[in-house]
């Protein structure tokens, strides 16, 4: 039986119900619940009957729940709205309650059942309903809770909160919290650049709101582009966790980490490239960042936005990146993901080569410096921990512990890039840790996931810790 309606309460009950979900911070149907499921269990004959698989789930995270982390999550109205729906999914998946609250502007893009359904609540959308009001009321959800993520925060809801105005419910919330608040802006490119808009983020960032994005690309309306899309759902879930301070476990380490491709000019117009995204790279960055550790993300060109509460340098060329690298030094843990190009060319052409009419050109090549084997080898310059990645499209784990000897490094991660695993360019990976100690194989997760584990063994590698 998944639900039941109970008919004919009497006014008084109602209050009370009311008053006692109130005091314990339930709705009224999860009183209700909670109430028909002590009495359960004191009834003998119920007590032998074990509450379905679904409840049981409810009743730990309850239990459970005083450790989670409360995100208030106020959805704007936006055609980014719809993200909104994936950044709650992102966020149960971590194991975080998620409220949420919807203007009247959003509900024109999703609906607070769709919402309700993934936060697994009640949505919050009137300033002026008794029910919810008295249920939970508009202090109650701006201090229950750890942090309130506005995404997207538009234009308006910007403007509102820069003046300090409360005429509904998420401007009345924003105004009456106590909590750190972040915001993934979204909104058209000229609203983004426009003086007001600009004078009202300067307010808020001096306010101490935190805010992601927005990232420059296409936009809904056909013909625009520019700054003003709204953060990815994991962009925003990794700077909820920074502004958590999600751990320290990296506290006083420097990192760099090198990510994306690099680009050979072979003339103006032309260059050797190859198919890495950054996104493994930078999401090593992003969750060394949160880790508490000062990060130096030195990366070729991508198309991912730079990771937050990471210092970036942004480089065309292995030599360039090589620079920078040294430049960075020293560095408590470096971690080699760029996939480096090879070769380039001995002499690019200073001007566009030409078909000659006498075939195609020759285009001689040489080899570029290895940057993590030169690090490696390099004993001022050598940090505590070299970590290099080996991407293989066969004999993945033998070809990396022969790179291992060969580069000289601490650690190569292993990853296989053949064109059936979808790694390049895509958002999973499957890697082996190879050491001198050995391998360990973790299972196929996404690339924060990858980037997490890789943090996690880091930092117990550094305080001593062995695998
Ligand atoms: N790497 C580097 N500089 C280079 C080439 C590679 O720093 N010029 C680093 C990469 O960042 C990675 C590791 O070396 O951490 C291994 O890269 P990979 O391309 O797999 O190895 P290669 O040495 O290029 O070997 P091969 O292409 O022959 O497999």
């Amino acid at each position: 039986m998944a639900s039941l309606t109970v008919r004919q309460l009497d006014d008084r009950l109602k209050k009370q119900l009311r008053l006692r979900a109130a005091k314990h911070g339930r709705s009224v149907e999860d009183e209700v619940r909670n109430i028909l499921r002590s009495a359960a269990a004191d009834t003998e004959e119920f007590a032998t009957l074990s509450p379905p698989a679904e409840h049981q789930e409810r009743h730990t995270n309850q239990t459970h729940d005083a450790a989670r982390l409360r995100v208030l999550l106020i959805i704007g109205g936006g055609i980014a709205a719809y993200k909104s729906l994936d950044l709650i999914r992102r966020l149960k998946e971590r194991g975080a309650v998620v409220r949420a609250i919807m203007t009247a502007a959003a509900q024109e893009f999703v609906t607070p059942l769709s919402a309700g359904a993934l936060t697994g609540g009640k949505v919050f959308t009137d300033l002026f309903d008794t029910e919810s009001e008295f249920d939970v009321g508009h202090i109650r959800l701006a201090r229950e809770t750890d942090v309130i993520v506005v995404a997207p925060a538009t234009a308006d809801l910007m403007a509102k909160m820069a003046g300090g105005h409360a005429d509904d419910l998420a401007s009345t919330v924003l105004l009456a919290t106590d909590k750190k608040i972040l915001l993934a802006p979204a909104m058209n490119p000229r609203m983004w650049e426009n003086v007001a808009t600009r004078r009202n983020l300067a307010q808020l960032t001096a306010d101490g709101v935190a805010i992601v994005g927005p990232n420059a690309g296409e936009m809904a309306e056909r013909n625009e582009a520019g700054a003003g899309r709204m953060a990815e759902p994991l962009e925003i879930v990794a700077a909820i966790e920074l502004l958590r301070g999600k751990t320290h476990a990296l506290a006083g380490k420097r990192v760099i980490v090198t990510s994306g491709p690099t680009y050979e000019p072979i003339d103006p117009v032309r260059y050797i490239a190859n198919r890495s995204s950054g996104k493994q790279g930078h999401a090593i960055a992003a969750a060394a960042a949160a880790a508490g550790a000062e990060v130096v993300l030195i990366s070729g060109p991508v198309d991912v936005p730079d990771p937050i509460g990471t210092k970036v340098t942004k480089v065309e060329t292995a030599r360039d990146m090589l620079r920078a690298v040294e430049a960075a030094q020293p560095a408590d843990v470096a971690i080699f993901t760029a996939a480096v190009a090879d070769w380039r060319m001995a002499e690019p052409s200073s001007q566009k080569i030409k078909k000659s009419g006498k075939g195609a050109p020759e285009l001689a090549l040489v080899e570029n410096p290895d940057i993590l084997a030169t690090v490696a080898h390099d004993k001022s310059l050598r940090p505590k921990l070299v970590i290099g990645f080996a991407a293989e499209t066969e004999k993945v784990i033998e070809n990396a512990k022969a790179k291992l000897a060969k580069k000289g490094c601490d650690w190569i991660i292993a990853n296989d890039v053949s064109p059936a695993s979808g790694v390049m360019g895509g958002d999973r990976n499957t890697i082996h840790i190879v050491t001198q100690r050995g391998v360990e194989s973790l299972p196929p997760q996404s690339k924060d996931e990858v980037a997490d584990a890789i943090i996690t063994r880091i930092a117990a590698e550094l305080g001593g810790a062995k695998r």
